[in-house]
């Protein structure tokens, strides 16, 4: 996908045991690898699926071809997309990789006219974003699934947390404009 300052920005198609290494290791630096969970020991196995079912799974590799970036875009391919798994490895951060690889997911699905182009940024990391064009949507919650809610307590409780529509009939973050 181009060159610049000697980095080879490349879109994976699929990963193989090399490439899985080099992931797991970007994960890793992240703090988002946990080896000792079941979950993770299962995430090596998926990721050349991860890789396959990407939108756009895209890696900076240095002159000997070593991945030091990465970042993904996962979509329906038509509307909406989700940017996740920004990460430069520590000792090639500070050197503008990490904007690069965003700009180019950006662009990415802009020119196949997706409209909708959302990411959770994690703690610390929104001037980054807000830099590359994102802007917080106001007031929304970022949210992931944990489990059911526990049912109500038939007697009136009030302890369980029970999900439900909001009463305004707001629906999802995607009545917010595009960035
Ligand atoms: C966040 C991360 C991807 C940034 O990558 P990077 O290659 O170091 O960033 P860049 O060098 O491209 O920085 C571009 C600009 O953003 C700024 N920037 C970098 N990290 C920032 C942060 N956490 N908060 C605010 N600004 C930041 C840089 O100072 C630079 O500003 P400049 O253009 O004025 O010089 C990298 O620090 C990383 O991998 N962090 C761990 C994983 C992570 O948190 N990823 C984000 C997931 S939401």
């Amino acid at each position: 996908m181009g060159v610049q300052d000697d980095l080879l920005y490349e879109q994976l198609q699929d990963a193989d045991a090399a490439t899985v290494e080099a992931i797991v290791g970007l994960y890793r630096s992240a703090g988002w690898w946990d080896e000792s969970s079941a979950e993770d020991a299962r995430g090596r196995a998926v990721i050349p699926e991860m890789v396959r079912g990407s939108f756009c799974f895209l890696v900076a590799r240095d002159v000997d071809g070593r991945i030091v970036a990465m970042a993904r875009a996962i979509s329906d391919r038509v509307s909406d997309a989700y940017i996740q798994d920004v990460v430069v490895l520590p000792e090639w951060r500070g050197r503008g990789i990490g904007a690069e690889m965003v700009r180019r997911l950006a662009r990415f699905c802009s020119e196949r006219r997706l409209a909708w182009i959302g990411l959770v940024a994690e703690p610390g990391t929104q001037a980054f974003y807000e830099a590359l064009g994102f802007r917080a949507l106001e007031q929304y919650v970022p949210m992931r699934f944990r489990g059911p809610a526990e049912p109500p307590a038939a007697s009136g409780s009030s302890a369980a947390a029970v999900a439900r529509p909001p009463a305004d009939g707001a629906a999802s973050p995607r009545t917010e404009p595009a960035p």
